[in-house]
């Protein structure tokens, strides 16, 4: 079944308030649900009330509190309907439903994780745990009673502020809790269980004192300080930045080893995947570090973004997802540095976001259609959502953003909101009609831009002409032109901005020109000598350029720009035909050579030590062999992409061999770990030397030097990569991956790391490997990181290993997606996304992935989840 935003109706009943009791068993939790409606004016008054279920067996239903006559309801797994209702006064309905939590291996609703009752809601997992109007535009302020055994449930926990608690017979106990903010269902949460926990205090810009609480397993305490810092940061970021203060008495984070995503933003008691909780130098990388904080941040932001206001109906999840990712960046970049933290978001968006947009999975930020909510969960809805409100802010300008977000909150608070109700806010702070801007959430695919120029010495004008082309996406074969805001620079030799004397041919408003037309021409005067342009500076719109620059206008890029992520942007355009003619070559046998002027540019930036250490990494980090597939197109062959991008980087390697040395020795510390984006950067750029060296090096002899004395994660996990996929074969590989399993085995966080670290093994013999690491017992197929680590990497993170091109990789990922579908649907409809971009690869690959897919389509029990994405794979 197939649902449509243009179907969008409220509901005939509204529900007033909604009272829960929880009497709490492994195995069959009993649940009662009061719930008081009234119908909604104007509704007919034979309408019956259907409320949702999923897999669900109901014990009582009393209506006004006397058992209910069965002429009057039908009760199914997945709903339950009830008729003649009054027809304008208040009624209450008392549901009792009996649930396994235990069994709940969906990870949906209620379950438990190491003996921990905890729950998932979003989107639709509150309908696995009651009957309900289970939709986010139904909001009730919610009282939830907790009943469970007090030896092993000590904590009892649910949204909003605590109200009492007692003893209840001679081993249980009970805790009340009530939250005051009327939400919709997907915010509920509730955990019990016996968890240590880190407390601390914030007090807010108005001076209210909230409790902050965050629980993780006995033991694990000390590793929750950073999260605990990031969360106080990020109140206060929020209060600062957006004028936003909490709400309730206490806030509260659960880190639970059991997650189907990164984490759940309930109201008062967000639930984590336990990966974005813990951390400490000894297991935890600096990336680590870095997740941890946006996380922590994404997830607070929501108590504004997705709580106070959240969304009507789930077609606008970019209204909460792409806005608080949006958030989160910003929140990230001050804290840290913008460019670097710039130049990170754009790689993941192109290597995320730009496949899925370019394939048959393309759909628009804001849907129209949708067969299963759990996979529009995606990379367009929240990077591609944040891109979209970096551009309104970007047209706008700062204070145009803030009066726009202000009105945003002040008109919609308490509300269930639409896109059209955000953009709207923008337009009337602003005076700004968005009209055009908002095809932006409409039309989907990466928009295309050609360009070229020309300059006029004697006139002194510059001529630049662009064209924006929106390719067709499954469900749009015609696009309309957008509004695409380019902040731009015009660079004068000595790498000083020239500044026009004025703009014709559109709009320019500061550094921002205004693509508003299918083709424009713009021409800027009073240019005394021919400029450099650098288009798209910072990235400021999300669309892919074509514009053929001279290498020597790139590499003036690459030294002058100020914005430094103009700069990592030209090194890349410099790279990019470079890595692509490797691949050709390779593909035919013929020798590769790296690009003089790239080599020069690169190790210029290597040595440079004006530029920050975290700059200089990302900078010698060289497109990726996804970044290569995607600029070849099409017939790709993963083998020849990777050979000739191994031989580039191995001429760098040999080229700098002694800047690469001189960075490693002269990077080395000795003071103790600390997480800072500093340090950080020092060690990302020393342990990029490190790459390299052991690249010019025939022998492991430096990595695992490097392996014997890191005294952190980040430094050890490094290492640790370095030998095993330069030197798999080696004794002291062998050596260094066992002392590694043995060292963390009881750390479930870092084991993910070695089996990770092992599955991006390159070349045919991964698959091999990834079979042998199932059998080992540290691999747990219940636990979704475990098989994220192991089976995701492996197909998202193994170009050779995963397109081996007899295609038994395909067979076996085949066979695991639906293993894995028949206990966690959500995982492996995530899963199975790794194959969106079959159609790229050479004609053999591409049969055999085929076949993988239609293996997958012609087994009979597949669930929604796979069955959609198995679909559309195939069809579009
Ligand atoms: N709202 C959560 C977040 O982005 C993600 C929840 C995803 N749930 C799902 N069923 N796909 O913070
Ligand atoms: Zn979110």
């Amino acid at each position: 079944r197939i649902i449509h935003l243009a179907d969008y109706r409220p509901t005939d009943f509204v529900l007033e308030r909604v009272d829960l009791t929880f009497e709490l068993d492994p195995t069959e939790t009993k649940v009662e649900a009061r719930l008081i409606f009234h119908r909604r004016e104007g509704v007919d008054p034979a309408a019956p009330l259907v409320l949702d279920g999923d897999d669900l067996t109901m014990t009582s239903l009393l209506f006004d509190q006397i058992e209910m006559a069965p002429e009057r309801y039908t009760a199914t797994p997945e709903s339950l309907t009830i008729r003649d209702l009054p027809e304008s006064t208040p009624f209450e309905i008392t549901v009792t439903t009996l649930i396994n939590p235990e069994a709940n291996t969906q990870l949906m609703g209620l379950y438990r994780s190491n003996g921990v009752y905890c729950t998932q809601c979003e989107a639709e997992g509150f309908r696995r745990i009651t009957y309900f109007p289970d939709r986010p535009d139904v909001l009730a302020v919610y009282t939830v009673n907790i009943i469970a055994d007090k030896a092993a449930n000590p904590l009892l926990l649910s949204n909003g502020n605590f109200l009492g608690g007692a003893g209840y017979g001679p081993d249980k106990h009970f805790a009340a809790w009530f939250d005051p903010h009327p939400k919709p269902s997907y915010l509920f949460a509730l955990v019990a269980g016996d968890l240590g926990v880190v407390e601390d205090t914030f007090t807010t810009m108005s001076g209210r004192e909230v409790a902050l609480k965050i629980y993780v397993e006995h033991g694990k305490e000390p590793r929750a300080a950073y999260a605990m810092d990031a969360l106080k940061r990020s109140m206060k970021w929020d209060e600062e930045v957006f004028g936003r203060e909490y709400d309730l008495d206490i806030f509260m984070i659960v880190a639970v080893s059991d997650f189907n995503m990164g984490a759940m933003e309930n109201k008062g008691l967000n639930i984590f995947n336990d990966k974005y909780v813990l951390a400490d130098p000894e297991t935890a990388t600096d990336q680590d570090y870095a997740n941890i904080e946006a996380i922590i941040a994404h997830e607070y932001f929501h108590n504004w973004t997705g709580n106070r206001i959240t969304c009507r109906d789930w077609f606008q999840l970019c209204l909460k997802e792409g806005l608080t990712v949006y958030r989160d960046h910003e929140f990230s970049a001050d804290q840290r540095s913008r460019p670097v933290k710039r130049i990170a978001e754009v790689r993941h968006l192109r290597s995320e976001q730009f496949p899925e947009d370019a394939g048959p999975l393309a759909h628009p930020v804001r849907p129209t259609a949708y067969r299963e909510i759990n996979n529009f969960y995606t990379t367009t809805v929240y990077e591609k959502g944040s891109e979209v409100t970096r551009m309104i802010a970007t047209i706008l300008g700062r204070d145009g953003f803030k009066k726009g977000m202000d009105l945003y909150f002040e008109r919609h608070d308490g509300e269930a909101a639409t896109v059209e109700d955000f953009v709207k806010s923008f337009e009337d702070a602003n005076g700004r009609d968005l009209k055009q801007f908002s095809l932006w959430y409409n039309q989907a695919g990466t928009p295309q831009i050609t360009v070229s120029s020309s300059y006029d010495a004697a006139a002194k004008t510059l001529t630049l002409s662009l064209e924006q082309m929106i390719p067709a996406t499954p469900g749009q074969t015609h696009k309309e032109p957008m509004h695409i805001p380019l902040r731009f620079a015009l660079i004068g030799a000595n790498g000083d901005e020239q500044n026009p004397s004025s703009v014709t041919g559109g709009e320019v408003t500061g550094d921002v020109l205004h693509l508003t037309e299918r083709s424009q021409t713009f021409v800027f005067s009073g240019i005394a000598s021919r400029p450099v342009i650098s288009l798209n500076r910072s990235f400021s719109a999300p669309v892919t350029l074509h514009f053929a620059q001279a290498t020597e206008d790139l590499a003036l890029i690459a030294r002058f720009e100020s914005d430094l992520f103009s700069r990592w942007q030209a090194l890349t355009d410099l790279a990019l035909p470079n890595l692509t003619a490797a691949a050709a070559a390779a593909g035919k046998g013929d020798p590769v050579s790296c690009d003089k002027g790239l080599l020069d540019a690169l190790l210029a930036i290597a040595a440079d030590d004006s530029l920050e250490p975290a700059f200089r990494a990302q900078a010698l980090t060289l497109p990726s062999e996804s970044d290569i597939a995607r600029e070849l197109g099409a017939n790709n062959d993963p083998d020849a992409i990777h050979a000739g991008r191994q031989a580039i980087l191995k001429e760098i390697a040999t080229a700098g061999a002694a800047t690469f040395e001189a960075l490693y020795k002269g990077l080395a510390s000795d003071s103790a770990y600390s997480p800072d984006a500093a340090s950080a950067g020092r060690r990302a750029l020393r342990n990029c030397a490190l790459g390299y060296l052991a690249l010019s090096e025939n022998a492991p002899g430096t990595a695992a030097a490097a392996f014997a004395r890191a005294d952190n994660m980040t430094d050890l996990s490094q290492a640790l990569t370095v030998l095993a996929h330069r030197f798999p074969d080696a004794p002291e590989t062998h050596a260094a991956l066992a002392a590694f399993e043995k060292r963390f085995s009881s750390n479930a966080l870092v084991l993910d790391k070695w089996f990770q670290i092992q599955a991006t093994i390159p070349g045919e013999g991964a698959l091999d490997r990834v079979m042998r690491l199932m059998q080992n017992p540290h691999f747990v197929a219940s636990n979704p990181n475990r098989v994220r680590a192991l089976i995701g990497t492996f197909a998202f993170g193994n170009p050779t290993g995963f397109n081996r091109a007899d295609g038994r990789a395909y067979t076996f990922f085949a066979e695991q997606v639906l293993a894995i579908d028949k206990r966690n649907p959500q995982l492996a409809a995530r899963l199975l996304t790794a194959l969106r971009s079959w159609r790229l690869l050479e004609p053999g690959r591409a049969d055999h992935a085929r076949e993988a897919l239609m293996t997958i389509e012609r087994s009979g029990s597949l669930s929604n989840d796979v069955r959609d994405i198995v679909d559309r794979t195939l069809k579009g």
